[in-house]
C-alpha cells in the first residue's frame, strides 16, 4: 500500500475518491472555505436542503465534476454534532466508510483530516481512527464460493490533505493499519471452518508470525505434551484423530527476562462437547472455539510490529474436542500439568482443562503477570450479552489498567464477581482436588474461577469472550462472524502497562 509522503492541495490530489467530514455548520472548519472554492458554491447548499447529510453515520456519494481531472467522486461523511462526537464512536463511522470503500470498489483515495477534527480529536488521531476503523470495515470474511466473479479489492492507496506534519501523520495512520490488519487475522483464523485450521495449522501459523518478527518460538506436540504430563490438554483431545498442540511464543523487548506479561489462549479448534455432546443447533459455530488463542495472537502481531519495551509470553493450547471409544468422558478424574486432579463431571467443559495446562507452563516460562482469553461459556453470554467481555481477576490495580486500555479501544469489558463460596464450589469433589462443572448457575464464575486455581497468586485477569468473539450480525466494524475481539486492547494494554502494582 502507497501512503503519500508529501501535503497536498485539493487541487493537486490525484485520486478517485475524496473522503470529506460534514455538520450542520461547516464554516468553523479550518480550509472550508478554500474546499467550497474547490467545489463549488452548491456544496453548502446541498447541505442546507440535506441532499448532503451531516446527520452522524450518515454517508452521502457525489460525483465531482470541477476542474482536477484526476478526481472522480466525494465522500461527504456525516458527523452530526462533533461536541458530542467521541474517538470511539469516529472509528464506528470509518468503519462504515471502510464498507463504503469496499462497496464502491474505490482502492485509491484521499482523506481530508481537518475536515473531521472535533476537540479534543487531532488530525492525528484521526489518522489512526481512520486506518484501524476503515481497516476494519473493509474485511471480508473469506469464502470457497466457486460462483464468485468478484474481483479482489484491495486498500492501494492514501493522501491526505492537511496542514499538520505530515511524517506524523503517516506514522500514526500505519498503526492504526497495523491494529486493523492485525484484527483482520485473528478474525480470519477464527472464520476458517474447522476442517482447514486444526491445532496444526494454528501452530504453524504462530511459528509464521515468529519468523516474521523474531519471537522465540515453541511448538510442542502430542508425544512431549504426554512426556511433560499436559493431562488436561490431553484428556479433551483423547477423542480426536488431530494432534493437539501447545504452542509458545515469547518477545523479548527488555534485556532482562523481567516484568514478563503471560497472554494464554483456549484454541479449541472445534468443540462438540464431547460425551457431553451439544445439541445439533449448539454446536454449529464451535469452529470459533479457538476465538481465545485468535486474539493472543493478533495482539502478538501488533507488539512484533510496534517493539515496545515489554516482555511477552503467549502460550496457546490447541485441539479439538471430538468422540471415539476412547474420548475422555464424565466421571473420569485426570490429573492436569500442575499436578492437580480434576473430577470431569461435563466433557462440554473442555476451556477449563486446556487453559489449566496453559497457565501453568506460562507460569513456568516466567509469566509474572496472566491475562487468559477464552470463548469458554454460554454463562457470559446470558449475562452481559454480545457486546460486552466478562471478566474476573486477582488484582484491582491490574484489571483497573486494563480496564483503562479497553476505554481507548472500544471493547468492552465487564468485571464480575469471584467469591470465597464460588471457590468452594470449584473444589468440590469427593474424589479430586478439583471440579470441573460444578453446577449451572453461575457458569462463567465457574469457569474462569476454575483456571484462577492455576494461577494462584500471580496477578490474573480472565476474560470470557463467548459473546464477543462473533457475531451473528454486521457491525459498523465488520461484516458478521469474527470480530477479532481483545487484539487491540490487549496491544494497548500492554504498550501501555507500568508496573506499579
Ligand atoms: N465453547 C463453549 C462455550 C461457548 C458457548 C462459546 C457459546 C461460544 C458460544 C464451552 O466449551 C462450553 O461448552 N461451555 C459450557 C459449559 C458448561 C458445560 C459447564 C456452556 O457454556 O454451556
Ligand atoms: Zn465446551
Ligand atoms: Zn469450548
Amino acid at each position: 500500500m502507497i501512503i503519500q509522503k508529501e501535503r497536498k492541495s485539493f487541487e493537486q490530489i490525484s485520486t478517485e475518491l475524496l473522503i470529506v467530514g460534514v455538520q450542520k455548520n461547516c464554516d468553523h472548519i479550518k480550509g472550508w472555505k478554500e474546499f467550497v472554492s474547490f467545489y463549488g458554491e452548491h456544496v453548502e447548499k446541498w447541505i442546507r436542503t440535506g441532499d448532503i447529510e451531516t446527520e452522524r453515520k450518515k454517508l452521502t456519494k457525489i460525483p465531482y465534476l470541477g476542474a482536477n481531472e484526476h478526481l472522480q467522486r466525494i465522500l461527504f461523511v456525516g458527523l452530526g454534532d462533533t461536541k458530542t462526537l467521541t474517538r470511539n464512536e469516529l472509528r464506528d463511522i470509518f468503519g462504515l466508510v471502510g464498507k463504503k470503500l469496499r462497496e464502491m470498489k474505490a482502492n485509491r483515495f484521499t482523506i481530508w483530516l481537518e475536515s473531521f477534527t472535533a476537540d479534543p480529536i487531532q488530525e492525528k488521531d484521526i489518522a489512526f481512527l481512520f486506518a484501524e476503523g476503515s481497516g476494519m470495515g473493509f474485511y471480508q470474511v473469506p469464502h470457497y464460493k466457486t460462483t464468485s466473479n468478484e474481483p479482489e479489492v484491495y486498500l492501494d492507496e492514501v493522501q491526505f490533505v492537511t496542514n499538520a506534519d505530515i511524517d506524523e501523520i503517516v506514522e500514526s495512520y500505519k498503526l492504526g493499519k497495523i491494529y486493523a490488519d492485525a484484527v483482520n487475522e485473528a478474525r480470519t483464523l477464527v472464520n476458517l471452518p474447522p476442517n482447514i485450521l486444526k491445532a496444526t495449522d494454528l501452530a504453524e501459523y504462530a511459528v509464521n508470525l515468529a519468523n516474521n518478527y523474531g519471537f522465540e518460538v515453541e511448538i510442542l506436540n502430542k508425544e512431549q505434551l504426554e512426556e511433560l504430563g499436559m493431562g488436561g490438554i490431553l484428556a479433551v483431545n483423547r477423542g480426536s484423530t488431530n494432534e493437539p498442540r501447545v504452542i509458545t511464543l515469547k518477545y523479548k523487548g527488555t534485556e532482562e527476562w523481567k516484568d514478563v506479561i503471560g497472554l494464554v489462549g483456549k484454541g479449541v479448534t472445534y468443540d462438540t462437547g464431547g460425551y457431553s455432546i451439544k445439541s445439533k443447533t449448539g454446536m454449529v459455530g464451535m469452529k470459533g472455539d479457538m476465538g481465545g488463542a485468535a486474539s493472543v495472537l493478533g495482539a502478538m502481531k501488533i507488539i512484533g510490529e510496534m517493539k515496545p519495551k515489554k516482555n511477552v509470553v503467549a502460550v496457546i493450547g490447541a485441539t479439538d474436542n471430538m468422540i471415539s471409544g476412547d474420548a475422555f468422558k464424565p466421571d473420569d478424574v485426570i490429573t492436569t500439568y500442575s499436578g492437580k486432579t480434576v473430577e470431569i463431571k461435563n466433557a462440554d467443559a473442555e476451556g477449563r482443562l486446556v487453559l489449566a495446562d496453559a497457565v501453568t507452563y506460562a507460569k513456568q516460562q516466567g509469566a509474572d503477570y496472566l491475562i487468559d482469553v477464552a470463548t469458554l461459556t454460554g454463562g457470559v453470554i446470558t449475562a452481559l450479552g454480545y457486546d460486552k467481555t466478562g471478566a474476573l481477576s486477582n488484582n484491582e490495580a491490574f484489571f483497573d489498567a486494563f480496564i483503562e486500555a479497553s476505554v481507548k479501544t472500544g471493547e468492552f469489558v465487564w468485571g464480575m464477581p469471584l467469591t470465597e463460596r464460588d471457590k468452594k464450589r470449584i473444589r468440590d469433589s469427593q474424589i479430586a482436588d478439583l471440579n470441573n462443572s460444578p453446577g449451572s448457575d453461575g457458569h462463567m464464575i465457574f469457569a474462569g474461577g476454575f483456571v484462577g486455581e492455576f494461577v494462584e497468586n500471580t496477578p490474573w485477569i480472565h476474560l470470557d469472550i463467548a459473546g464477543t468473539s462473533d457475531t451473528t450480525k454486521p457491525h459498523e466494524l465488520g461484516p458478521k462472524g469474527a470480530t477479532g475481539v481483545m487484539v487491540r486492547t490487549l496491544a494497548t494494554f500492554i504498550k501501555d502497562f507500568t508496573f506499579h502494582i
